[in-house]
């Protein structure tokens, strides 16, 4: 079974959903929102916290001592070439890396600070609170609607369904191009509005985190945008760390960027702008203006 589908498998048995820390979250995120000249400001208290988190594929490391601090409520990006680790990285988030065998997980992973490594954290729950969408949309065979509500507490009453369809399903901007279609199969749409189910799924369970794996790295150049846009306005109400080889898109979307490096190494963190203008490594600037990767 490829890790998606378990993941999918595991998100699918659900507890109920507290909204009350999210709110919470807002509040203290209001305060920080923007500097004295009305500008976003790229961090915010973070909500995520690595400390010399290292992973190894049986003897192969394949991440090197990752200390890191991701924002609330902004877009975080993670880029660099191929095989940096960017994905081990994410998958660490929500403990994704348990479901691969050869993975090994040392160090601190923090979620409002909380350990996610602890024995008594059920990683089930978590992942209902860091949801994932990946490259290729990954739609089950069954009708929108069911594709929205799949990740749902079966418990939660009847009548609430429908109204979070059509939440989760405007906030994925996917509504008014579905609502008269939801019992057809998610697998009759384009792939970007597969993408956009995926998302909507994602999101149906209201987790505070949403991590992405290049979510738009199989679509057309229509669809990456309808999907770009959508990032930026989840990012009012979520944490997004979205990992993307599209340099472009990383500076357009994203608060604050993460520069790996071959070897699993994160070389440079800081807000976006900084990275792509005046990055302090020579490697970063050299990966950045294409010399190499
Ligand atoms: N499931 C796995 N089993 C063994 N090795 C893996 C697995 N996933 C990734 N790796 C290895 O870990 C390194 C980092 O991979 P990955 O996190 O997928 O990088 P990226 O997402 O930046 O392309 C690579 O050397 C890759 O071959
Ligand atoms: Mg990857």
């Amino acid at each position: 079974m490829s890790q998606e589908n378990m993941q999918n498998e595991e998100s699918g048995r659900k507890e109920s959903t507290d909204k009350s820390s999210n709110s919470r979250a807002n509040e203290m995120v209001i305060e920080t929102e923007v500097d004295s000249e009305g500008v976003r400001r790229a961090d915010t208290r973070p909500i995520i916290t690595a400390r010399d988190v290292k992973v190894w594929y049986d003897s192969d490391q394949a991440l090197r001592g990752i200390d890191m601090e991701i924002p609330e409520n902004r877009v975080t990006a993670m880029i660099g070439p191929s095989g940096c680790g960017k994905s081990t990285f994410l998958r660490c988030i929500n403990r994704m890396n348990d479901l691969i065998d050869a993975a090994r997980v040392k160090g601190e992973l923090t979620l409002r600070g909380k350990n996610v490594y602890d024995d008594d954290v059920d990683p089930v729950a978590l992942r209902r609170r860091v949801g994932m969408v990946f490259q290729k949309p990954n739609p089950f065979p069954k009708s929108i609607y069911d594709n929205v509500t799949y990740g749902l507490n079966i418990q939660n009453k009847d009548g609430d369904y429908d109204e979070i369809v059509e939440k989760s399903l405007k906030r994925a901007a996917l509504w008014d191009e579905v609502k008269d279609r939801l019992d057809e199969s998610g697998l009759e749409l384009s792939g970007g509005q597969q993408q956009r189910l995926c998302i909507a799924r994602a999101i149906a369970p209201d987790p505070e985190i949403l991590l992405m794996d290049e979510p738009a790295s199989a679509l057309d150049p229509v669809a990456t945008s309808k999907v770009e846009d959508l990032i930026a306005e989840l990012a009012e109400d979520y944490t997004v760390v979205i990992v993307t080889h599209n340099m472009q898109q990383a500076a357009r979307i994203s608060d604050k960027t993460a520069v790996f490096l071959t070897g699993g190494e994160l070389v440079e963190f800081d807000d976006t702008q900084k990275i792509f203008e005046n990055p302090e490594h020579q490697r970063v600037e050299d990966y950045i203006t294409g010399k190499f990767g």
